[in-house]
């Protein structure tokens, strides 16, 4: 069998820390936390990613491992009706999210080379920059206004990386890449901490992180700032993507899942708290240079990590060029372990169902996602983006969630995927984890998906999102989602047919 295996279990806690420290730790994490009450968001993060984060990430390793597959065969095996949900999520992040990921990557990558340039050419002003002539953001969504090409030209760099290491076989690609990615990007983030606390100002910034009054807590009340912390925590977990499934596939039959979920999830948070100090730090020196209070200098949304932090770093006494390269350096080499994980779920999906060849999956898949981009590298790309990362997350993302649950309950009997857990282990588990992880995928986790599903159905008909026109939303938004999943059906009535005609010859 070409399935590959990892070499160790520390390659695949990496990789799968890898797959899950991404862009979405630093660039979407800080804004998010700016978005939706600063310090008083980590409340609703941290309750999401212990009562639905942690019990989710358990039972796709659960499905991977005791299936031995990618997520369409998995589903596959649970109910043969239900392989769709196995490439729907494959489809989506690879042909949605890791679209516009990897143009996110492409702008990181020019950012930090546009970092070693004297004078920085933000230094007349860092919105500016970032709106007017490096995106060269139009009008509107619908008029695109031409290519940036140096974005895309990186976008198409950034794809060849993806291809050349997806290329080799789990083991010898993205293993070995993640043991390189990693410890190198905790060095620049732990630099970049450091040195942040160490500016004038710091502490405000931090307070800000960090400290919550009592009049922030009527916020808690506001459906959206859970719904964000929700699919936060689907994103930056890499749940409901897919990967995760396939990622256990590749374990030796003895080996502690739960243990291993347990880290990869603190690991990954934990990451994103250490890295928020290295932003609101900065932050901080920022409103401390200017004289305002820290709330003000913050501009908000997907723009945050290349408005606010290039110009604090033009402020600087000292040193700019080398923290410019360093924080896009780490944001670049987070990005890229994410990206891989999903090329790596994508592809061993189509080589488990279809028998393809990996190295033509992966070439075709590459290609086909690098024609893709092409739309996020365009005036309009920006407001794709934001539309696109909305829904798919918001959306995509935690119905898979709530479907896998439904799946494993009504067709699979969670106590069999229970058993199968400790049978991997040789160890065994605390009996208090055992209540707690069968009732929370049967009981808690569907319940909490379910109203946060429809409350934000109901309050996206009200009022839709952002300024944008309904059509725009309806097309890219929801297009997009109904889109994939009709692909999923093609894909999944597709092997049906073909393993029918293989039975009855
Ligand atoms: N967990 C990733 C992050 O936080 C999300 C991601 C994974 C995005 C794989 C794309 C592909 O950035």
């Amino acid at each position: 069998m070409e399935r590959g295996a990892w070499k160790s279990n520390t390659g695949f806690v990496l990789a799968a820390v890898g797959s899950a420290v991404g862009l979405g730790n630093i660039w979407r994490f800080s804004y998010m936390v700016h978005e939706n009450g600063g310090a008083l968001f980590l409340l609703p993060y941290i309750i999401a990613l212990l009562i639905v984060g942690i019990p989710i990430l358990i039972l796709e390793f659960a499905i991977g491992h005791k299936m031995r597959a990618s997520a369409p065969q998995s589903m596959h095996t649970i109910h043969s009706e239900w392989e769709w949900l196995g490439w729907w999520p494959v489809i989506f992040v690879m042909f949605g999210i890791n679209l516009y990921y990897v143009v996110i990557i492409a702008w990181c990558a020019l950012y930090m080379l546009n970092s070693l340039r004297s004078p920085l050419p933000w230094a007349e002003g860092s919105e500016a920059f970032f709106d007017n002539q490096f995106l060269r953001i139009s009008d509107s969504v619908f008029v695109f206004d031409g290519i940036r090409w140096p974005i895309l030209l990186m976008t198409v760099v950034i794809w060849f990386l993806l291809w050349f290491i997806c290329i080799r076989r789990i083991d010898r690609g993205v293993e070995v890449a993640c043991k390189i990615f990693m410890p190198a990007l905790l060095f620049l983030v732990t630099i970049l901490v450091i040195w942040g606390l160490t500016l004038d100002g710091a502490i405000e910034g931090i307070e800000e992180y960090v400290w919550f009054t009592r009049d922030d807590l009527p916020q808690l009340a506001q459906i959206h700032v859970w719904r964000a912390a929700f699919s936060q925590i689907f994103f930056t977990l890499s749940i409901g993507f897919g990967i995760m499934i396939a990622y256990a596939s590749y374990l030796p039959k003895k080996t502690d899942l739960v243990g291993s979920a347990f880290i990869i999830a603190l690991a990954d948070c934990g990451f994103s708290i250490f890295a928020g100090f290295a932003v609101f730090s900065v932050l901080g020196f920022m409103a401390y240079t200017e004289g305002v209070t820290v709330a003000e200098v913050v501009a908000s949304g997907p723009g945050l990590s290349f408005v606010v932090y290039p110009e604090a770093i033009a402020l600087l006494p000292g040193g700019n060029h080398v923290f410019g390269f360093f924080f896009f350096l780490a944001l670049t080499i987070a990005g890229l372990t994410s990206a891989m994980s999903i090329v790596e779920a994508f592809s061993s999906a189509a080589v488990d169902k279809f028998g393809w060849k990996r190295r033509n999956v992966v070439s075709v898949s590459c290609l086909v996602g690098a024609f893709g981009s092409i739309v996020f590298t365009t005036g309009a790309g920006f407001y794709w983006l934001d539309i696109v990362d909305r829904f798919l997350n918001q959306y995509g993302l935690i119905l898979v969630g709530l479907l896998e649950c439904i799946l494993v309950i009504w067709y699979y009997r969670i106590d069999k995927l229970h058993f199968h857990l400790y049978d991997a282990n040789e160890g065994g588990y605390p009996p208090i984890w055992d209540i707690w992880w069968e009732w929370s995928v049967k009981y808690v986790v569907p319940l909490v998906l379910f109203i946060i599903l429809a409350w934000s159905a109901i309050e996206d008909i009200s009022t839709p999102y952002g300024d944008y026109p309904s059509e725009a939303i309806m097309m890219i938004g929801m297009g997009w989602l109904v889109a994939t999943f009709l692909a999923a059906g093609v894909f999944s009535v597709y092997t049906r047919h073909r393993d029918n005609d293989r039975l009855s010859l």
